[in-house]
């Protein structure tokens, strides 16, 4: 029940444990074409350019920014938690002339100050996070992509903790690039990064990208690289839509048990239905909200802006947070998750998400997390947690 990742979906396990096939057998075409499609629903978007990044969602950021940032580049990083400062550092690594804008921890960005942030730095890219883990808050998206475009600016979205638990509209909200992982709300385990790019970032994407000597014909003819070539060959996003495409260049080996899990992941949302796996997570966290509160802990941040699969429970005065963890794991097999920077040790960060977004896993959450604390000497009132959750589900 931490912050992901995540108990995995057992349809996804079995799904992974299907023997491989070649990388151009037909059947892994056909589920490498079919899981695009699955992840433009899940995007909400029509974009061609939509496949699987093999690595963890930070392999999906990468790929984003250093395909799509030349050094040099303004960018604009709002920063609310930890994973914005990550763009920040992944967009300098990329040579990029990096502007950040910064609000506390627990809060997030009006579109006002980012509209204000991008007439002053003039970016070429808006780098932004959705759901920031860290802090459990989610920043309100629409408008933004207008604003960028107004500005000649094109808008990245890193979307790996709220994708498939909170509203996520890759088109409607004029998203260029979008990036997730399958450890969240996807119900999967890490190590395949969804990624989409408008007709925009492709044509930004293509200008910088050239084939690999070793697949044309006349190695030493034709295909001078470009002025400003993508400085990773893994991450060059123009040979992995080639790669994705109907040419199927060949690019790296396809992590084929991670493409079965990320289809099966897709495939359970999509059944579910987007909206309905948006209001189940939007449930469980309101009754997990309901019941953290019920045992008078008090909650961290915004809570009017909170991601609906993650709460942040602030650690009362006297109790060792690492210790209750401990003994929910140990006890219980339940494990919460810690935080990072300036909120390390000062709250916890409870999920629930994905398969865990279940209403027996909550009550069972607040009923274990009830007993520890008692150990450890909080004042909390016998079944007030369980009792308050009960009432959202009523
Ligand atoms: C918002 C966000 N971005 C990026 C990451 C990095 O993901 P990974 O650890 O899969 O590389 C995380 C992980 O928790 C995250 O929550």
């Amino acid at each position: 029940m931490g912050p992901g990742p995540i108990t995995v979906d057992p349809r996804v396990l079995r799904a992974m444990s299907a023997q491989l096939v070649g990388q151009y057998d037909p059947a892994m075409t056909g589920y490498m074409s079919e899981t695009q499609e699955l992840y433009r629903e899940v995007f909400r978007t029509r974009n061609e350019a939509t496949v699987l990044i093999d690595g963890t969602s930070r392999a999906g950021i990468e790929a984003a920014l250093v395909s799509l940032l030349s050094p040099g580049d303004r960018v604009l990083v709002p920063v609310f938690g930890r994973f914005g400062h990550l763009l920040r550092e992944i967009a300098e690594r990329c040579g990029a002339e990096v502007h950040a804008i910064e609000v506390p921890w627990g809060q997030v960005f009006s579109l006002e100050a980012i509209e204000q942030a991008v007439r002053e730095v003039r970016p070429r890219l808006v780098a932004l996070v959705q759901g920031d883990t860290s802090t459990t808050m989610n920043q309100p998206l629409e408008g933004v992509g207008a604003v960028c475009h107004r500005h000649g600016a094109l808008l990245y979205v890193d979307c790996t903790a709220s994708l498939g638990g909170n509203p996520f509209e890759m088109d409607a909200w004029e998203v260029d690039a979008a990036t997730a992982g399958l450890q969240k709300c996807l119900g999967g385990p890490s190590g395949s990064a969804p990624l989409s790019l408008s007709p925009r970032a492709v044509e930004v994407v293509r200008s910088r990208s050239s084939v690999e000597a070793g697949l044309r014909a006349d190695p030493d003819a034709g295909g001078a690289p470009p002025a400003e070539r993508i400085r990773s060959n893994y991450f060059d996003l123009g040979m992995v839509l080639d790669y994705w495409g109907p040419q199927r260049l060949n690019h790296h080996t396809e992590a084929t048990t991670m493409l079965y899990g990320a289809r099966e992941c897709a495939r359970l949302l999509l059944e579910e239905g987007l909206q309905a796996a948006v209001a189940r997570h939007r449930l469980h966290g309101d009754a997990m909200l309901a019941g953290v509160r019920g045992l008078g802990l008090r909650v961290f941040g915004d809570v009017a802006h909170k991601m609906h699969n993650v709460v942040a429970v602030e650690i009362p005065d006297g109790v060792d947070g690492e210790a209750v963890r401990a003994e929910l794991l140990h006890d219980y097999g339940i494990e919460i998750g810690t935080s990072f920077g300036p909120l390390a040790g000062r709250v916890w960060r409870i999920g629930t998400m994905g398969y865990n977004a279940r209403k027996d896993a909550v009550l069972v959450t607040l009923a274990s997390l009830e007993q520890v604390l008692r150990r450890h000497g909080a004042p909390v009132e016998a079944g007030a947690g369980s009792a308050a959750a009960q009432q959202v589900y009523a």
